[in-house]
């Protein structure tokens, strides 16, 4: 079979699985076809091991849709930028909303205890994935998904 075999007609397309598969190796080589067939492509991961960094020998970590090549997009989301954003907006709705001129010490430990919660994680990659794709006017999106 082909790579243009399995080319869907959605433009969403994610390569998942256990680790050392090919997920990035098949999500970098799609992009890269699609791509050369004249699409707007991003290829994006939220993996902290920034493997397209290493494919397509670029540092792209937390830098936004970097251009590799014309029309190919690749995109390495911090997740942990995202959770401490996160925490930031947290800590100042409670300022906000009690007058307070810090964060009381349990409430921070609080918010420290939540975010080393997986579900914090996941949340935040949830959001930041929701943003790529909502926000960009590709015609592929290319998801290489994380395996935990
Ligand atoms: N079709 C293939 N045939 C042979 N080797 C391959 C193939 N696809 C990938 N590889 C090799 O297997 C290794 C792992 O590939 P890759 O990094 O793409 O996997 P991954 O699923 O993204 O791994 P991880 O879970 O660590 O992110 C690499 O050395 C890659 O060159
Ligand atoms: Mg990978």
């Amino acid at each position: 079979m082909a790579l243009k075999d399995i080319i869907p007609s959605k433009p969403y397309v994610m390569f998942g699985g256990k680790g050392g598969l090919g997920k990035t190796t098949f999500s970098a080589a799609t992009a890269f076809y699609l791509a050369q067939q004249g699409h707007r492509v991003l290829v994006f991961s939220v993996d902290p091991q920034a493997s397209l960094s290493d494919i397509f020998q670029r540092d792209i970590f937390g830098k936004g849709p970097v251009e590799i090549i014309p029309n190919l997009y690749a995109q390495e989301i911090d997740a942990d930028s995202h959770i401490k954003a996160y925490q930031q907006e947290i800590r100042q709705k409670i300022l906000d909303m009690y007058g307070f001129d810090q964060v009381p010490p349990e409430i921070e430990d609080y918010i420290q205890a939540a975010s080393a919660e997986p579900a914090m994680e996941e949340s935040a990659i949830f959001d930041a994935v929701v943003d790529v794709v909502v926000r960009g006017d590709y015609d592929y999106y290319i998801y290489d998904l994380v395996h935990l």
